[in-house]
């Protein structure tokens, strides 16, 4: 089988963490792993597969070994800065950060969704907001049955969507310290306020949904969304209020549902069965429950989606877009 090189860009990182924990578990064929960070982490060594490999610092010239794949999370500053240079090298980078997303050259890839727009990149292609990746895999089989109107997300996120940051302010607050990365205190609270305000009054959160999910699914759906910050270490939990133009079957959508591979119905509410997202940290696939008829709407649905928002909301997706890159390559260098 051929095996590629690959790199991680903010290794030491939440997300570049769990790259190498969804690698290895995928048993991606990888021949050569480097590890970049800042100059803080240059030197450390990180153990992948029973190796020890040393951190390097990231700079203009770390592209300029033979790499096949990038995969970055190191935030949207050193995305802009370092993923055009890592282009032009002839690297594919697969980007975690807000930074290329809504750019018509960049496809934004749920592999559930809209696997085969992945080829036209022209060397980035970036992974979707973490909220938006776990919201749009029920979307796709229900659009095309029954035609999407418009969609209200309300978002029940993660702590853990603020990187290591976020974790110690929840972990801080539990103790009675003050935060320092959110607004307000995060323990015992709920904070409607992810990312920056915008002039709209969207949270800009709110707005990489809206944009996102339009890109993903459909220019024409219409989208509102409400993102917000609950005391919670690991995954997210979406509401979705889904209007339809043609009629439905409660009975039939969860079918539809079940057949969506990497989501998984938890619907049996007469033994309180619904996803969770204690039950779902840690999982790859992304779990729907509480589906049932918005009696408001003609063709009204409600759902609640919970997914990992580490890992299918940014790693294992990711890593899936990687997959699908080497699945066609064929030989050829991708
Ligand atoms: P470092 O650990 O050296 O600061 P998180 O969001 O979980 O805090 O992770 C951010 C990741 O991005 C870390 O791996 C961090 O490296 C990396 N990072 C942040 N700024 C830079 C930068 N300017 N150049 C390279 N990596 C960076």
């Amino acid at each position: 089988m051929k095996k590629y090189n690959i790199a991680i860009v903010g290794a030491t990182g939440l997300v570049g963490q769990t790259f190498l924990q969804v690698l290895e578990e995928r048993k991606f064929p990888i021949k050569n792993l480097y590890l970049m960070a800042s100059s803080r982490s240059a030197g450390k060594k990180i153990n992948f597969m029973g190796k020890d490999i040393v951190v390097e610092e990231l700079n203009e010239s770390s592209f300029d070994k033979d790499i096949d794949i990038a995969l970055f999370s190191a935030g949207g500053d050193t995305s802009k800065k370092f993923s055009p240079i890592a282009a032009s090298k002839g690297v594919i980078v697969v980007d975690n950060s807000s930074a290329f997303r809504m750019d018509d050259e960049v496809p934004l890839i749920v592999p559930e969704v809209n696997p085969g727009a992945v080829f036209n990149h022209k060397g980035i292609i970036a992974n979707p907001n973490c909220s938006t990746i776990q919201s749009v895999v029920p979307l796709r089989v229900l659009d095309e049955k029954y035609k999407i109107k418009r969609i209200v997300y309300s978002t029940y996120q993660a702590v853990s969507g603020s990187g290591l940051a976020g974790i110690k302010d929840l972990e801080n607050g539990l103790a009675g310290k003050p935060v320092e990365n959110y607004p307000y205190q995060i323990a015992g609270n709920c904070l409607p306020h992810i990312d920056v305000f915008l002039e709209n009054g969207n949270t800009k959160e709110e707005q990489k949904m809206i944009d996102e999910t339009k890109k993903i699914l459909r220019a024409d759906v219409k989208v509102t969304a409400t993102c917000v910050r609950v005391p919670v270490l690991h995954s997210h939990s979406v509401s979705m209020n889904i209007e339809f133009e043609k009629e439905f079957d409660v009975e039939e959508v969860k079918k539809d549902l079940a057949s969506v591979k990497g989501l998984i119905v938890e619907d049996d509410v007469k033994n309180n069965i619904y996803p969770m997202a204690i039950n779902s940290k840690g999982k790859d696939e992304v779990f729907v429950g509480r589906i049932r008829r918005d009696q408001s709407l003609d063709n009204g649905l409600n759902l609640w989606v919970v997914a990992d928002n580490i890992r299918k909301g940014a790693a294992t997706n990711t890593i899936q877009i990687a997959e699908l890159l080497i699945a066609e390559d064929k030989g050829r260098k991708l």
